[in-house]
């Protein structure tokens, strides 16, 4: 089987597969013993300027869990640390902005990537990733509204006040921000693609926090600018968020291959919201995999049978991973996806038919990027 057949990268491209891809969203990080030993104390940008540690770290959870892909060690936070914004990640925290963006005046402190000068260290760990991994490796970026937030709050925030203030009062400030932005995230998940990753993942995990409208004029433009940048390298791009559900048919039309759904909106209300492309990740409630084995493989059991057993789904979890799982629920949750999760169609066979939509197009013809054929 060659890498472009796997079950991973035919389910984002919406083709049937023996069985369902799971992988799951941070899931290289502190739930994990394994990692809490390599990873000792110091900062986690630290770590991820280390090649050496970060691909153990993104092993780690693909040999202990045989997921079906494996995504980068790494953080939404790291282009812009590299280009000198003054960011550090607090354990309990995460990213705090020591002098966050306010004004027109801020938008200096940003310059271009250049991702072989400024994030070496991260396309040292893909390579190395792509010599040892015999999954598909996911690249990944914040998405501009998500990495805005970081900046402009300083910090995680509830509201997101400052933020909004800012696009509602300053729109050309706000505007050049996210195009900045975007600019960076393409950079840096091109260089990704190029270095060998087989997919992409544009986080926008605070959007979930936006009216339509906000997202349509303010979040949108920048967001298929990072999107439609990388259509060329014909890889799966998954656009994924948190509380999401009422803008999922917006995320979608950003140019998104995979829509990542958490886990309050079921898999078939998300499918009639989207149509019958793109594919959909999740989105099993990563807070239940602390209710012990038998209650989450009842909560996975009712996931599969929302996807109804039509191509175009990845299982995953509807947001990362919590530091207090037990590694052992997840563990187990792969092996039930694994042995009963199927998405076959029969070729000749008819196509299911979701509710209110047309039946699945032929996975070959036109609209979806395929994966490049050969070496990934
Ligand atoms: O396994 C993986 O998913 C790959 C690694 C990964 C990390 N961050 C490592 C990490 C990925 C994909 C991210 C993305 C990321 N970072 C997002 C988008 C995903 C999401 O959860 O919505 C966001 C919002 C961030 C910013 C960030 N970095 C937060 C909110 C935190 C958590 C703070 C905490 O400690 O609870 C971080 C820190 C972070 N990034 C950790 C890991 C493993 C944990 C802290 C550590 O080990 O030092």
């Amino acid at each position: 089987m060659s890498a472009a057949d796997s079950p991973f990268l035919r389910a984002c491209r919406c083709e049937p597969v023996e069985r369902v891809p799971v992988w799951f969203m941070r899931q290289a990080g502190r739930s994990l013993p394994e990692y809490r030993a390599l990873r000792g104390e110091g900062s986690i940008l630290e770590a991820i300027m280390r090649p050496d540690l970060a691909t153990e770290i993104t092993l780690q959870p693909v040999r202990r869990y045989g997921v079906d892909a494996a995504i980068l060690f790494s953080d939404i936070v790291v282009p812009v640390a590299a280009i000198g914004v003054g960011v550090d990640v607090v354990p309990g925290r995460g990213p705090i902005v020591a002098e966050p963006f306010r004004s027109a005046a801020d938008l200096s402190r940003l310059r271009p990537l250049e991702p072989e000068l400024d994030t070496p260290y991260v396309l040292e760990t893909v390579r190395n990733l792509v010599r040892e991994l015999d999954v598909p490796l996911i690249g990944f970026a914040g998405a501009p509204f998500t990495v805005a937030s970081y900046l402009v709050e300083g910090g995680p925030s509830r509201d997101f006040a400052r933020t909004k203030a800012l696009m509602h009062t300053e729109p050309s400030t706000w505007a050049a921000l996210v195009e900045q932005l975007a600019d960076i995230a393409l950079a840096s998940l091109r260089s990704q693609v190029l270095a060998g990753a087989s997919a992409v993942q544009l986080f926008d995990s605070w959007a979930g926090a936006l009216t339509r409208d906000e997202y349509q004029r303010f979040v949108l433009p920048a967001t298929r600018h990072v999107l439609e940048g990388v259509a060329d390298l014909e890889v799966p791009r998954i656009h994924f968020g948190v509380g999401t559900g009422e803008l999922l048919d917006l995320m979608a039309g950003a140019g998104a291959d995979v829509v990542g759904v958490d886990w309050r909106v079921p898999l078939g209300t998300a499918r009639e919201r989207v149509g019958p492309r793109p594919a959909l990740q999740g989105n099993l409630d990563p807070a239940i995999c602390l209710a012990g084995f038998d209650i989450a493989a009842d909560e996975a059991r009712r996931v599969l049978a929302e996807a109804g057993g039509r191509p175009g789904h990845v299982f995953n979890l509807g947001h990362g991973v919590l530091p207090e799982t037990d590694p052992d629920v997840l563990e187990r949750i792969v092996e039930l996806v694994h042995e009963e999760g199927r998405a076959e169609i029969e070729p000749g066979a008819e196509p299911a038919v979701v509710s209110g939509h047309a039946p699945w197009p032929d996975p070959t013809s036109a609209g979806v990027a395929t994966a490049r054929e050969g070496t990934r």
